[in-house]
């Protein structure tokens, strides 16, 4: 409750939020280890991914963006195929199960009537529930089988931030433990390349003037702007542009690199800002491709790349880590962009209009 927790020296709650992330990696990186520094969670929950044939993730907004990062996670690391659904729509139009499903709800608040919804369906089904959020004894957690608490601290501002990155971090530790559990192949030492993330998250927070100075050369003006990557890109893609959407008003899309030329082309104006996201190495020549495919139309392209991937005129490098955990770098990146914007026009960053923090009526 906003009453409890203090913004201290920050000017907005989003702000302040913001800053928490590399405490909030580290606080988790401490809980989910054992005395050994060996990833854990519950048995109860390790039984449970040992048990399922397909994942289905429940979730809405900002969680739903996480979720799809977290397929990743379950299907390259645990060999456990998953799906992500939207809550709104899973309830009216179930897809087709699998023999053993173990439904995941992702979401910070524990409270959101969309995912309720489907959490009071599948029980009644009888299938075994996970949630997977910011607070203890909400209604999704009360009610679901197992909890994995994120442990991101409370999330005041509208706009989510920390608990979208804690909750990737939760979602590939489980997938790592489950993958351990499963006797699948481990090739990353996910413990250590959170610390990296960490430190890479702490380096972009120190770099934000910079990122406002991006909003002011690409953002001031414009009533639109698009977000194109591909693959984990495009998912932060997704994420970024619904930041910008939810404080600045500002008209954004997230686009898959690769479907830009199928239709949203035809948006493309003189000065028309289009973020191009670029952390893995496969897709990097694509989506470089699709940013110049626009800047033939006249777009203003704002190259952000991971180290190791830039090239010069790139107008923010990101630090070099595991490939995997990119979005929980690059994702800040977009936080800054979205609350400067907001910032600029003058808008009420923590409370923006029409939204609430957590949504209980379906
Ligand atoms: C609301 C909030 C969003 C949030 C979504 C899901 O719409 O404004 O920021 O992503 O609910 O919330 P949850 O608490 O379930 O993650």
């Amino acid at each position: 409750d906003a009453s409890d927790v203090e913004k201290g020296t920050y000017d907005h709650y989003m702000i302040k939020e913001i800053n928490d992330q590399p405490g909030a990696m580290r606080k988790i990186i401490s809980q989910y280890q054992d005395e050994n520094e060996q990833l854990v969670i519950d048995d109860a929950i390790i039984e449970q991914l040992k048990e399922t044939d397909r994942i289905y993730i429940v979730a809405a907004g900002t969680s739903y963006h996480a979720g799809l990062i977290g397929k990743e996670y379950f299907e390259k690391w645990a060999k456990i195929p998953t799906e992500v659904h939207v809550a709104s729509e899973f309830v009216y139009n179930t897809p087709m199960l699998s023999e053993k499903p173990l439904f995941v709800f992702i979401s910070q608040s524990g409270e959101t009537a969309d995912s309720r919804a489907v959490l009071v369906e599948v029980k009644k089904l009888g299938y075994p529930t996970l949630t997977i959020t910011n607070v203890a004894g909400s209604t999704l957690s009360r009610e679901a089988d197992e909890t994995l608490l994120l442990y991101a601290g409370p999330e005041i501002a509208v706009a989510s931030t920390k608990a979208y990155t804690a909750q990737i971090a939760v979602l590939s530790i489980t997938a790592q433990v489950a993958a351990r559990e499963l006797g699948q192949e481990i090739d990353i030492d996910l413990m250590q390349e959170l610390a990296v993330v960490t430190n890479a998250i702490n380096a972009v927070i120190n770099d934000a003037s910079i990122i406002e100075n991006i909003v002011r050369e690409y953002l001031e003006t414009t009533r639109n702007a698009f977000f194109i990557g591909r693959t984990l890109d495009y998912y932060v893609g997704l994420e970024g542009a619904l930041k910008l959407k939810e404080i600045s008003y500002i008209q954004a899309e997230g686009f898959a690199g690769g479907e830009l030329k199928h239709g949203t082309i035809a948006l493309i104006e003189k000065g028309t800002p289009v973020f191009s996201l670029i952390t893995q190495d496969k897709v990097n020549l694509n989506t470089r491709g699709n940013a110049q495919e626009v800047e033939a139309r006249g777009a203003k392209v704002c190259t952000i790349s991971m180290a190791g991937l830039d090239e010069e005129g790139d107008d923010y490098v990101i630090p070099k880590v595991h490939p995997m955990l990119s979005p929980l770098v690059s994702v800040i990146v977009y936080q800054f962009v979205a609350y400067y914007a907001a910032l600029h026009r003058g808008n009420d960053v923590d409370k923006p209009r029409n939204l609430a923090k957590s949504v209980t009526v379906e």
